[in-house]
């Protein structure tokens, strides 16, 4: 006799209830590695750490920064004169309350908890994406909305409790605070600051400047405090409510933790009432740029729509209705487009990954010029790494493609004024974000043939969607500068580092040859776009010799069943052939068709259990390629990518935001652990839906 799992599972679950046990919290569509708290920008970017090791509670354990330090964020509750933490791991104030459930959708994270059997929670984590508002975009801000109702029917005298401790406001938890409370009509708020400014300057990766506003609204029933831990949420859990005083011994953030609370008197409670609370960080000066003129420092977007912060401040905080109804717009078209592009399982993966990507991102300029910068998070740090952009971009063309026109100015701003050297085209805009200081001396990380293809490939990608044909004028020469590199370049690579560094360098990579080959194809349409036929008919003819070629040099034909090789004549190596999207995603048909049906009958044989190997010569593989690669594949070696990407989110012990490259036979990390969390890569998850936008618009 075989017993069914589920009939064992669904015996023990009534055991454990008849025995009175607790029961674990659900997690639906799946417990995620880590959980998008607070997730906007590179220096707003707050998880709770889950992973399948990981309880994946809200309570028990403190949110922290991506890149795994402590960002005090706590919640507690008080229920007929009793009270219980809901958030973060406060020590002696009172017992977890109960989580039951979570769910997390493309702007939402929530949890839902039941408090001693009395009343039930519905804590909601909104960070907003607005693809088309700039005005809300910019603004550097996230919503916590908890919503409090009875679950037994009866009334219940309930207080709510929420703080934020000094953590937030630099990674230097030596270096001292300085704090302030500050109230309106309508919206209260603790602002919290490093004493010390350092413009510009990281600590740990979080930033050493600006404002952070920790904020709720004013009303009779508020009260508030600042001071060391124990003292304010001891008063919390002794009485209900704070002293309305404010703490004067600005000190190092680890002397006596300062911490912000409010607390708000529910009074008594059958139905639900919820409370909004916002945290964000103004910047006034948010990015060094070596642009047209030099170095300069360029404004944060938001200061051109607010007169200050506090407007921005209180215009965030009342628009939660409106942020709400956005986001769940926003939700909705994820989710419907996500499903019928790849079910649920894709679902399960975009839905994920849009808050890590966008949290990447950040605008800066004024209302006459606009700029997107992008942070290379946890793999270096870099800004605007074209390398890093390419895996991002589908996201953009999805959602908004004239966002990836602001990502690619600022390179085509510094090199076409004479600031890099090289003739072919720059790796990032500088060493450390936010320092997009450039590389004068031409010293940068060397992809060259990489990035050309890239570049080419995402200019003419943006122009095709927006049909921008003055911008391809624009840069005309520069593009074909590239394309001249990549025609002496592209079809016998020279020894050298693709976008995947880390595995090594190699000749005559045939992945890397193909997006070379495929950049001059897009170049010869850039050229007949603008008009330039000679240009046009020459590079595309130098682009079908080449990929005849490449077809004889790439491909095991010996092979059973055959396939493109890592490397030309390396016969018995293989790797994912994802720069082939470039030719699917610009509707080049350069490409014969037998090339991907030859790739998707081939994928499914060396198929790990978490997905299919970046390359022969590692076990591991990147989430972002695997989908550039089911985008363009059979129908069932898409779905073998995506369920296999899916699983990985569900099954896999890392604990920090999603890696895109791990392990695909264990799921865990596969170099070092942390490496590559939390990176813009995720926004390559959209591969499908940015294929489905662009084939929707040839319709
Ligand atoms: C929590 O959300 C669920 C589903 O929307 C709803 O039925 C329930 O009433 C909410 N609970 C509270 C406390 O608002
Ligand atoms: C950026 O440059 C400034 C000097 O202009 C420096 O103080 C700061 O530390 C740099 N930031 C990073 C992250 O390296
Ligand atoms: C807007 O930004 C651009 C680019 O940085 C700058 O050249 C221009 O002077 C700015 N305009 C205003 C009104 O500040
Ligand atoms: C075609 O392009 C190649 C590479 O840039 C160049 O060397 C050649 O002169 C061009 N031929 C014509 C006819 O323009
Ligand atoms: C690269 O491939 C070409 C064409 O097969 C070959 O002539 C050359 O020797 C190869 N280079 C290396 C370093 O293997
Ligand atoms: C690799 O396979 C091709 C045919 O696909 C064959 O011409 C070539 O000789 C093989 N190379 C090696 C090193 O076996
Ligand atoms: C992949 O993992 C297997 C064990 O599962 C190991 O034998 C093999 O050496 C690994 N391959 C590489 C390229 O690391």
């Amino acid at each position: 006799m075989k017993f069914s799992t589920r009939a064992v599972c669904a015996a023990l679950s009534a055991a454990l209830l008849a025995v009175g046990v607790q029961s674990q919290s659900t997690f639906s569509p799946a417990k995620p590695p880590a959980i998008p708290l607070g997730v906007k920008s590179p220096y707003l970017s707050t998880w709770l750490q889950a992973g399948s090791s990981n309880p994946g509670n809200l309570v028990g354990q403190w949110p922290t920064f991506w890149a795994g330090q402590i960002t005090g964020w706590a919640g507690l509750i008080r229920v007929d004169g009793t009270s219980y933490a809901w958030m973060g791991s406060p020590a002696n104030v009172g017992d977890p309350v109960t989580q039951t459930d979570f769910e997390y959708t493309t702007t939402r994270s929530v949890f839902t908890m039941n408090v001693a059997g009395k009343v039930e929670m519905n804590v909601t984590f909104l960070s907003p994406i607005y693809p088309d508002d700039q005005r809300r975009q910019t603004l550097v801000f996230t919503y916590l909305d908890v919503a409090v109702q009875s679950l037994d029917g009866n009334s219940h005298a309930v207080q709510l409790y929420a703080d934020i401790s000094a953590e937030w406001v630099t990674g230097d938890h030596t270096a001292i605070a300085q704090w302030d409370y500050t109230t309106s009509d309508s919206v209260a708020s603790h602002k919290v600051w490093r004493q010390e400014q350092l413009q510009f300057s990281e600590t740990n990766q979080q930033a050493d400047w600006g404002n952070w506003y920790w904020s709720t609204g004013n009303s009779a029933s508020l009260t508030y405090q600042s001071g060391a831990d124990v003292d304010v949420r001891g008063a919390f859990s002794s009485s209900g409510k704070l002293g309305n005083t404010q703490d004067t011994n600005f000190r190092p953030i680890n002397q006596d933790w300062p911490v912000f609370g409010f607390a708000t008197d529910l009074g008594d409670v059958t139905g639900s009432i919820n409370t909004v609370y916002t945290l964000g960080l103004t910047q006034e000066e948010a990015i060094q740029f070596d642009g047209a003129t030099g170095v300069v420092p360029l404004t944060s977007l938001w200061t051109s729509y607010f007169p200050n912060e506090n407007d921005a401040v209180e215009f965030f905080y009342g628009d939660y209705d409106a942020a709400a109804a956005a986001a769940t717009t926003f939700d909705n078209k994820v989710a419907s487009d996500s499903v019928s592009a790849g079910g649920q399982d894709y679902l399960t993966i975009t839905s994920i990954s849009a808050r890590q990507a966008f949290g990447t991102v950040q605008l800066v300029g004024n209302l006459t010029k606009q700029y997107l910068f992008l942070k290379e998070i946890s793999s270096d740090g870099n800004v605007q790494t074209v390398d890093v952009i390419f895996p991002f971009h589908p996201i953009l063309l999805y959602t908004n493609p004239a966002l990836l026109k602001l990502l690619l100015d600022p390179l085509f701003e510094n090199q076409e004024s004479g600031q890099y050297p090289n003739k072919y085209s720059m790796h990032d805009l500088g060493s450390s974000y936010p320092n997009a200081t450039g590389h004068p001396d031409g010293n940068d990380e060397q992809q060259p043939l990489e990035e050309c293809g890239n570049m080419l490939i995402m200019t003419l990608a943006y122009a095709q969607a927006l049909n921008d044909v003055p911008y391809l004028a624009q840069h005309y020469n520069l593009l074909k500068q590239w394309t001249q590199y990549l025609v002496e370049e592209a079809l016998i690579p020279a020894n050298q580092i693709s976008t995947d560094d880390f595995a090594g360098s190699l000749a005559n990579q045939t992945n890397l040859a193909l997006k070379g080959i495929i950049g001059i194809e897009a170049f010869a349409v850039i050229a007949r776009l603008t008009g330039n036929m000679a240009d046009a008919s020459n590079y595309t003819d130098i682009a079908h010799t080449y990929i005849d070629q490449w077809q004889i040099l790439g491909v095991a034909q010996d092979a059973s069943p055959p396939h493109t090789t890592l490397g030309y004549g390396l016969n018995d190596t293989h790797g994912l052939l994802y720069n082939l999207y470039g030719d699917a995603e610009l509707q080049l048909g350069l490409v014969p068709q037998s090339v991907y049906d030859m790739q998707s009958t081939f994928y499914p044989t060396v198929a790990d259990e978490y997905g299919i190997p970046l390359d022969t010569r590692h076990n591991y593989t990147k989430s972002d390629w695997e989908m550039f690669t089911a985008a363009i594949a059979s129908q069932d070696a898409q779905t073998l990518l995506i369920s296999d990407l899916a699983k990985f989110i569900r099954e896999t012990p890392t604990n920090l935001a999603m890696t895109d490259l791990y392990d695909a036979q264990t799921g865990g990390w596969p170099i070092n652990a942390g490496d590559f969390t939390a990176r813009p890569v995720v926004g390559g998850h959209f591969a499908l839906l940015a294929l489905n936008t662009v084939k929707d618009r040839r319709k």
